[in-house]
């Protein structure tokens, strides 16, 4: 439907709002994809040292995830949006997120968006991919592997609790689009070269 179309665009569009550029530039900090991994993220915001800008980037491009699903959820039936239209428009901001309009098409890898898409589909999704990141972040330090693992679960997790359907299309893509994102992290997690959370730019890996 013409809602529906309205809806995504409106979300690809929030999503194209790099958050890692946007707070780095407002706080007066070097681009963030001009050191570390080169990526437009919360981890990598990190790196410059500004636990704030690394907290505050996190939070907006979480909740630029959330918020389109929220309304497509809240407001879908009103506006006569299908069943799964809300999973289509959280894709829709995380695709913004990698191919932002407003940043050449040059976005980041999507973590953040993801996990506030999850948490607005389904809270308790959210918080189970959640805790599968906080965990593996906890136990081998590494952002990248961390959201590897969490991209792999999330569909089982939807799977095993609500079954296929178009919910699971969505966050299959996400999950797939995600991991291929992390094609440069997935070298040097196997070449023993990728650093660790928390450290800086520039430091010895
Ligand atoms: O969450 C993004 C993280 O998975 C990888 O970021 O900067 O280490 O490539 P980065």
């Amino acid at each position: 439907t013409m809602n529906a179309a309205i809806a995504v665009l409106a979300a690809y569009l929030i999503g194209s709002l790099s958050f890692a550029v946007i707070v780095s530039r407002l706080m007066g900090l070097n681009d963030p994809r001009t050191y570390g991994s080169k990526n437009p993220g919360a981890t990598n915001v990190l790196r410059s040292g500004n636990k704030k800008a690394a907290v505050l980037t996190l939070l907006f491009d979480a909740l630029k995830g959330y918020l389109p699903v929220l309304l497509a959820v809240l407001y879908g039936e009103r506006l006569g949006l299908g069943e799964g239209v809300a999973a289509v428009v959280g894709l829709a901001a995380f695709v913004g997120h990698l191919f932002p309009v407003f940043f050449r098409f040059q976005g980041g890898k999507g973590v953040a968006t993801a996990a506030g898409v999850l948490l607005g589909i389904n809270l308790w999704l959210g918080m189970a991919t959640l805790a599968t990141w906080l965990i593996i972040a906890f136990f081998f330090r590494y952002s990248s592997l961390a959201s590897l693992a969490a991209a792999v679960f999330a569909p089982f997790y939807q799977l095993l609790i609500w079954g296929a359907g178009p919910v699971l299309g969505a966050i299959l893509a996400m999950s797939l689009l995600l991991i291929w994102r992390h094609a440069p992290n997935i070298r040097k997690l196997i070449e023993g070269k990728e650093s660790k959370i928390g450290q800086k730019a520039g430091s010895a890996a």
